[in-house]
């Protein structure tokens, strides 16, 4: 399953640190890609870093109008799984996701435009009590690939875990430059 995630609006740079966490975990839990508005462009920075050192070809793409990201998906017959508490609840609604072949999540930020709603595909609660985008996109993204993303080998990185009970064991393959 090809996996794109949508970050909509943020409280500008209150919130640098819960977009770059939303980032991360879009390309650790198995997303090729991430749009998202308003953001400090240092967010871009990091996350290229992080895919620099730990290999992947995760893209982040800044965005003005995320409307027409979502219509320009609808057209490619991508469908839009947006994640909010007021949605159906994720154990009912992951078997169908699971079996589609390409999705945008859509997160928000603080409340999100009324029209999200109708333009979903999917409107997914993880729980219908409001916590936060990071977690709902972490049990999403786990719940749709069951796990199958942990087994992931990121290409070209220039370190490498090798998963130990004990310790760390870090695979140095090529020196920073
Ligand atoms: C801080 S919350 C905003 C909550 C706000 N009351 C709203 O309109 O949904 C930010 C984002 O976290 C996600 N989120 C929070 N709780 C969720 C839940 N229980 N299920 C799914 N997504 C959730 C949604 O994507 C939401 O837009």
């Amino acid at each position: 399953m090809k996996i794109e995630v949508l970050r909509i609006g943020q409280r500008l740079v209150r919130d640098d640190r819960v977009t770059t966490h939303v980032a991360l975990v879009a390309r650790a839990f198995g997303a090729s890609k991430i749009y998202m508005n308003e953001v400090n462009p240092e967010i871009k920075e990091t996350l290229d870093k992080i895919s620099k050192t730990w290999g992947g070809a995760f893209e982040v793409e800044f965005i003005t109008n995320w409307k027409k990201i979502i219509q320009e998906k609808k057209r490619e017959k991508i469908k839009i799984v947006h994640l909010t508490m007021y949605g159906q609840n994720i154990n009912e609604a992951d078997y169908t996701i699971e079996k589609e072949n390409h999705i945008l999540v859509v997160v928000g930020a603080e409340k999100v435009p009324r029209e999200i709603y109708d333009l979903a595909d999917y409107n997914v609660a993880v729980g219908n009590q409001p916590h936060s985008e990071i977690s709902a996109l972490a049990v999403l993204l786990d719940r749709v690939q069951k796990g199958s993303q942990f087994f992931t080998k990121y290409q070209n990185a220039q370190r490498e875990i090798v998963p130990t009970k004990q310790g760390k064991n870090v695979i140095v393959k090529k020196t920073r430059d």
